[in-house]
């Protein structure tokens, strides 16, 4: 049985109060990964120590020279992608060809952050007085500490950790604790790419405990959260009273449109993945489809023949279309849900745990699907995260548009239609921080700024350049005047009035 470590000021430490936790295999509870440590604020501490005193060192180290370590941790995550894929599908569960795209998105994310040491622009615009100009610079502000969800282990902690250190910050990485070693083996990739001391902590342990340790700690100066509503709203509390950045990634409900003159089989396809891909538990799961009423018959009969097919097991056998969910207490948490929506809705299919065969050991939940769900239905408004889609039909785009915006949510939204003035309005009047036309509610890519409206979170974007270094740095504007005299700004250009 291996014990991992956590990683503080460049070298590999236990944690302070002795313990570990385990880390098991969702697809099978007996087997168990690895013990990983169960930290707390003393570790914390020293972990934040070690990020200040390495930031003067950082922020003075050319930004190109920043992204180029970037760039060498994405060719290493590339040479180990399959190593670092099979180990994400045994401590998190979604099936082997996800994980290698979770990976292949920490890669993607590599380059675009890696190249932008070489752009992170600022910009200039000409001054309202002569001999003087002004321009704007991207400034670090310091220790970041950066608490990352179970559900994309790798990639999230890349969208994070990646625009933070080119942006001339140092980091403290706190992962969740269902799924410590994706973070491990990325925290092995910074350490071979030859990261300076303390640049880069690596903190293992409970959110209550080490990730509370992080928001409270004065010198951390910024906080990137995704997780749930409710932790975000603490974060958010407790970080707001010390006036520190905090960037907020939480829940979303979001819904799949189709309308009567879409391609029902690409609709169908799409839902599929939307909802049941990820086994549900993506921040951007399709969890509502919203059926055009002429349509709902027909397109209910295809997709429950499609959905009853999917092949449930290790996300490791080649056959399986969908994975365990993360952890007991959450097969508990998805069947409290089915047990409501049975009285708020007519389930068409699955709603039970998995418990035979090979699933005996497993944390595996059935695809499961309701019709006729009333959009006050608590299974229409509540996040649920896990494999657990529930119908609306509506009578026409008005109404669809309305419904999918009537929830506390606002993460991402798909309309199917052939129809261009459907796929306009829809793009207009959907409230949602990410828009899909005739693609499903995942499938977000790097580059592109990622996030949501209201309860999704606190106006921040993650992704894209422009939108996550406005979380990770500050504007600094500079002034310089070589009039040799004392020019006045809104006074002196005004002298005639
Ligand atoms: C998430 O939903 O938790 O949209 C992140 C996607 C991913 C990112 C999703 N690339 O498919």
């Amino acid at each position: 049985m291996t014990t991992f470590k956590n990683f503080i000021g460049g070298k590999w430490v236990p944690s302070k109060t002795g313990k570990t936790f385990p880390n098991r295999n969702p697809a099978d509870q007996r087997e168990i990964i690895g013990e990983f440590p169960a930290s707390d604020a003393r570790d914390v501490h020293q972990a934040v120590a070690a990020a200040k005193e390495a930031f003067d060192g950082w922020r003075r180290t050319p930004a190109p020279k920043r992204g180029e370590l970037i760039l060498k941790v994405g060719d290493i995550l590339t040479r180990r992608k399959e190593e670092i894929a099979k180990a994400m599908t045994r401590e998190m569960g979604k099936v082997l060809k996800e994980t290698r795209g979770d990976v292949q998105e920490g890669i993607d994310t590599a380059v675009v952050h890696g190249s932008e040491g070489r752009r992170l622009h600022g910009f200039s615009a000409p001054s309202e007085l002569p001999h003087k100009v002004g321009w704007t610079v991207r400034a670090p502000i310091g220790v970041a500490g950066l608490i990352t969800p179970w559900n994309f282990p790798l990639a999230i902690p890349t969208w994070k950790s990646f625009p933070a250190l080119v942006a001339g910050n140092t980091i403290v990485l706190k992962p969740a604790s269902d799924t410590p070693h994706s973070s491990h083996l990325l925290v092995e990739a910074f350490e071979e790419a030859g990261v300076p001391s303390g640049v880069v902590n690596l903190v293992h342990g409970s959110g209550s405990v080490a990730g509370n340790a992080i928001v409270e700690h004065p010198d951390v100066r910024i906080i990137s959260f995704t997780g749930s509503t409710a932790v975000g709203r603490q974060i958010s509390a407790t970080a707001g009273k010390a006036l520190k950045r905090v960037s907020l990634e939480l829940g979303g409900k979001n819904a799949q449109i189709v309308m009567d003159d879409a391609d029902l089989e690409l609709a169908v396809d799409g839902v599929l993945w939307g909802a049941f891909g990820t086994t549900g538990q993506r921040c951007t799961a399709t969890s509502r489809l919203i059926l055009h009423k002429p349509i709902h018959d027909e397109f209910v009969r295809r997709l429950i023949g499609r959905a009853a097919t999917l092949k449930i097991g290790s996300g490791l056998d080649p056959g399986t279309d969908v994975g365990p969910l993360i952890n007991p207490s959450r097969v508990e948490a998805v069947d409290d849900y089915v047990e409501i929506g049975k009285k708020e809705g007519e389930l068409i299919l699955g709603g039970e745990p998995l418990r035979d065969g090979k699933l005996k050991h497993g944390c595996f939940y059935a695809p499961t699907v309701f019709d006729g769900v009333a959009p006050t239905a608590r299974i229409a408004r509540e996040e649920i995260f896990g494999p657990v889609l529930s119908i609306l039909t509506v009578k026409d785009l008005d109404e669809a548009v309305r419904c999918l915006n009537d929830t506390a949510y606002g993460l991402s939204s798909s309309i199917y239609t052939r129809d261009v003035n459907n796929a306009f309005t829809a793009m207009q009047e959907l409230e949602t921080g990410i828009v899909y036309v005739n693609a499903p509610t995942i499938g977000a890519e790097c580059h592109y700024p990622f996030g949501g409206t209201k309860d999704t979170g606190n106006g921040h974007r993650e992704g894209g350049t422009h939108p996550v270094y406005d979380v990770f740095t500050e504007w600094k504007t500079i002034y310089v005047d070589y009039s040799g005299r004392l020019q006045k700004a809104q006074i002196d250009n005004r002298k005639s009035e």
